[in-house]
């Protein structure tokens, strides 16, 4: 009689209080490649090279001080709107230092290295990306919005002496913590003495877990504004760990 029911002590118990295993396995930033159901690869974009098809859009980048035409395209973040998270850095966060080098990690189609360069004009803005798609529309906005002073550059193409007076990032979050711990300690230990990062990260995304790990690693960290689970964390340059200087 109550054969159909005997399991229903262990079923409620396991959805509401799931063991640890599915909880890591949802809350992971998951692996850097997905393999679709026909062992197919699903593209993202992060790939260096794209193979999505081309589907050129044009966008605007609206703030209160400037207004930016661009060119967008498949196959690279945000392609139908500038992201929510990369306005809400370039409303909050501070302005660039007037000059010196200026670093946005991960441009996409360019619109926080093209805001920073028109806001600060005499300062030099690199704006690196993996993705060849990316940046090919980044210099190409760039240019289209009178930003000379903005550089798009592939990561290795950066010269090794160079330091940044100032990083502003919505940083590449999804390939994964292995690949972006070092990426960011990388980057990051490239920050001018009296320099400051800016990376914006959801908090669905682990902005309070990598806000965390910044501090373990060295860099004084902390959240200069929230907003719709948005985080802005403030980086600064390296410490020695243990250094209470
Ligand atoms: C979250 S998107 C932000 C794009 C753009 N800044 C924006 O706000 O629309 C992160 C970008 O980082 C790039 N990226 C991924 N891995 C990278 C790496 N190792 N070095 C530099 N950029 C990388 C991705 O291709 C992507 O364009």
């Amino acid at each position: 009689m109550t054969r159909g029911r005997k399991r229903t002590g262990w079923t409620l118990p396991f959805l509401y209080f799931p063991p640890t295993w599915v909880l890591v396995a949802c809350l992971s930033p998951g692996p850097t490649r997905t393999v679709a159901g026909d062992n197919a690869e699903v593209p993202h974009y992060f790939d260096t090279e794209q193979q999505t098809p081309s589907q050129p859009r044009q966008i605007r980048l609206r703030l209160r001080d400037l207004e930016v035409p661009l060119a967008s395209d498949a196959g690279v973040f945000a392609h139908a709107r500038v992201d929510a998270g990369t306005r809400f850095l370039l409303r909050r966060a501070p302005s660039p230092p007037p000059q010196g080098d200026i670093l946005d990690l991960g441009c996409g189609y360019g619109p926080i290295a093209i805001a920073v360069g028109l806001r600060a004009p005499l300062a030099r803005v690199w704006g690196v990306d993996v993705n060849a798609r990316a940046r090919e529309l980044a210099a190409a906005n760039a240019t289209a919005a009178g930003a000379g002073n903005v550089v798009i550059a592939a990561p290795h193409d950066v010269p090794d002496e160079l330091r940044f007076a100032a990083i502003y990032s919505n940083p590449p979050v999804r390939i994964g913590l292995v690949q972006l711990h070092p990426l960011l300690t990388r980057w990051l230990g490239r920050l001018h003495e009296g320099g400051a990062a800016y990376l914006v990260v959801h908090r669905h995304l682990g902005s309070d877990s990598l806000a965390r790990w910044l501090r373990g690693e060295g860099f004084a960290t902390d959240r200069l504004a929230s907003h719709d689970g948005y985080r802005i964390l403030r980086v600064q340059p390296r410490t020695a760990v243990g250094d209470d200087r």
